[in-house]
């Protein structure tokens, strides 16, 4: 496409998802939308969190509060990822330790009896929210609507452990002792998120990402079993020729290949592997996304600043996208995201061209 081109100009997330060269790189964090701010507090305190999931008018606002504060250049859709495994027939609770699964998946009957769900039916609150968000964004053209899913492995993790683990030996318990019914679940999930992603990219969506938190307390030998043929099928099915795809894995030290090898087009980097590293491990046909550690915002604005601004050139102004290295903390002090994004914002690395 030629710059006389009639059609409008892509938000520049989608644009550093292209490897195009920019003024600057976009900034969003993920988990952006949540405890750390008050307007969200506020909300919660009238709300539960999957009602407010559920309640697309509350979700938007809930999205547009970062926005709104800090002009981020992506909003991520408030959702969770655990609305999917609720849509296959699993009740989800939402408490004060974090979600879990009051009835969590053992044999393989549980595994057989989930359906995969229409997302239209099931979940079309989710594309309610990514409609309405496109209308309130229709007026901030440069700031693209992110859709998100959790990936197979991690998803499965939550489902047989019934929440979150530290040892996860529920889930590795199946994986050694019955890989078949694992293969079988996971299966099932990667059908359901391709649906699902889809699902959000018919409905607006303008970038997707995949996470994978528990991806990384796997070997490579093991990934390359349980989690890769899922990304790489999961990816492969997606609508995406205008509509990019982030992977997230966290503790993904030495699995950066085996990122690559799924064929996203946006690797978002956790904390323990430098940006150039990175480029040094996939290469060049990778956007790269991330990677400040999430508890640097915890620092005095003196400490932070020169951490946010070696990032910035380590990144550089083309295939990279500025992000946190895993989601943001309840207790991050808001003024330090004001810094954060404003100095990425002020960025600019080469004037803009007429
Ligand atoms: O990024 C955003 O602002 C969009 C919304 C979003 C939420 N969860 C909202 C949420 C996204 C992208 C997620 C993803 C998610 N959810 C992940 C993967 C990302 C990651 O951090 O690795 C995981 C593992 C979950 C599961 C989950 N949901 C946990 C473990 C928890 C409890 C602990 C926590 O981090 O808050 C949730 C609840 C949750 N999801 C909250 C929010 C804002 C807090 C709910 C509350 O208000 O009490």
């Amino acid at each position: 496409m030629t710059s006389q081109n009639a059609a409008p100009s892509a938000p520049r997330l989608i644009k550093a998802c292209r490897q195009e060269i920019l003024d600057r790189p976009p900034v969003w964090l993920m988990r952006q939308a949540g405890r750390y701010m008050p307007e969200y507090r506020a909300i919660r305190q009238k709300m539960g969190f999957l009602e407010l999931c559920k309640t697309p008018d509350v979700a938007v606002e809930v999205t547009m509060q970062p926005i709104n504060a800090f002009e981020m250049d992506a909003a991520i859709i408030f959702s969770d990822i655990l609305i999917p495994p609720e849509a296959m027939g699993m009740e989800v609770v939402f408490g004060d330790g974090g979600p879990h699964f009051p009835n969590p998946l053992q044999t393989a009957a549980d595994v057989d009896r989930l359906i995969i769900p229409d997302p239209l039916e099931k979940t079309g609150f989710v594309m309610e929210i990514i409609r309405r968000m496109r209308q309130e964004l229709a007026s901030r053209p440069d700031t693209a609507l992110v859709g998100f899913a959790g990936s197979p492995w991690t998803l499965a993790s939550y489902m047989i452990e019934g929440g979150g683990s530290k040892h996860f030996a529920k889930l590795k318990g199946m994986m050694y002792d019955a890989p078949d019914v694992l293969h079988r679940l996971l299966g099932k999930l990667a059908e359901t998120i391709t649906l699902y992603l889809n699902a959000q990219i018919e409905a607006g969506a303008q970038a997707v990402q995949l996470f994978d938190t528990w991806g990384g307390i796997l070997s490579e030998a093991e990934y390359r079993r349980f989690i890769l043929p899922y990304h790489q099928q999961i990816i492969r099915n997606l609508k995406r020729d205008e509509t990019p795809v982030i992977l997230y894995v966290n503790n993904s030290r030495g699995l950066l290949p085996l990122m690559a090898e799924a064929g996203p087009d946006v690797i978002s980097v956790d904390p323990l592997t430098s940006i150039s590293d990175a480029r040094q491990i996939v290469g060049h046909r990778f956007a790269l996304q991330g990677n400040l550690d999430s508890t640097a915002l915890f620092s005095s604005p003196q400490v932070l600043k020169p951490m946010v601004q070696a990032l910035i050139a380590e990144g550089g102004n083309q295939g990279y996208i500025f992000n946190l290295g895993h989601g943001i903390l309840p207790p991050t002090p808001v003024e330090n995201v004001r810094l954060l994004v404003d100095l990425v914002k002020e960025s600019a690395l080469t004037p803009a061209h007429p």
